[in-house]
């Protein structure tokens, strides 16, 4: 099937991945077997500041998803749905972990919706194993010490540790 065939669905499932962990692998792995191709795109100016370039995290997440054969990822600025049209993609993945997700995320599938209303939010949930996790407190963690192998693939703790030794 072609790229450009309207049956050849691609997910596109945007982040910071500051790093990626054990619960954004899950959803992307869920995304893997929904769609034909999913695009992880990962955010470069973004309000956060993250701890790895933009480049960093994007070789970090390859490593991490390589076992998943129709997988990509690629960095992205500027509005999300016109880096969806422009890769052609149907659908932007959310991952949604808590009831605290819900407001922000509606809020940025309505506003992605009024923006271009050809693409598809679609949320999923990530094992309940992992639904308390998030990057910035495997970050305070790791800063401290912390053992961090529950929540993060052994490369991404070997690429942190070797960040933090250098702070
Ligand atoms: N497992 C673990 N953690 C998860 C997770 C999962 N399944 N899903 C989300 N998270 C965590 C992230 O680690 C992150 O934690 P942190 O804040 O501690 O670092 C947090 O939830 C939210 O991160 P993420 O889902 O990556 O979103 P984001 O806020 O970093 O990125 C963008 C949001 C980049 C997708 C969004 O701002 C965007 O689209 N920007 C482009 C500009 C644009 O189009 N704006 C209009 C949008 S309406």
């Amino acid at each position: 099937m072609s790229a450009s065939s309207p049956t050849h669905k691609i997910a596109i499932y945007p982040g910071t991945f500051d790093p990626i962990t054990h619960g954004h692998i899950d959803v992307i792995e869920r995304a893997s077997k929904l769609f034909d191709e999913v695009i992880v795109t990962v955010a470069q100016n973004i309000s956060k500041t993250p701890i790895f370039s933009a480049n960093e995290r994007i070789s970090i997440v390859q490593e991490v998803t390589k076992e998943f054969k129709n997988v990509k990822v690629e960095k992205f600025d500027g509005l999300l749905v016109d880096f969806a049209v422009k890769n052609k993609a149907n659908a932007i993945i959310r991952g949604l972990r808590a009831v605290s997700d819900f407001e922000f995320e509606f809020q940025m599938a309505l506003f992605n919706r009024k923006l271009k209303p050809e693409i598809i939010t679609v949320f999923l949930m990530p094992h309940e194993k992992y639904t308390y996790l998030n990057s910035s407190v495997v970050r305070e963690i790791a800063k401290f010490g912390g053992q961090i192998d529950h929540f993060v693939p052994p490369f991404v703790e070997q690429k942190l540790k070797e960040k933090l030794s250098k702070k």
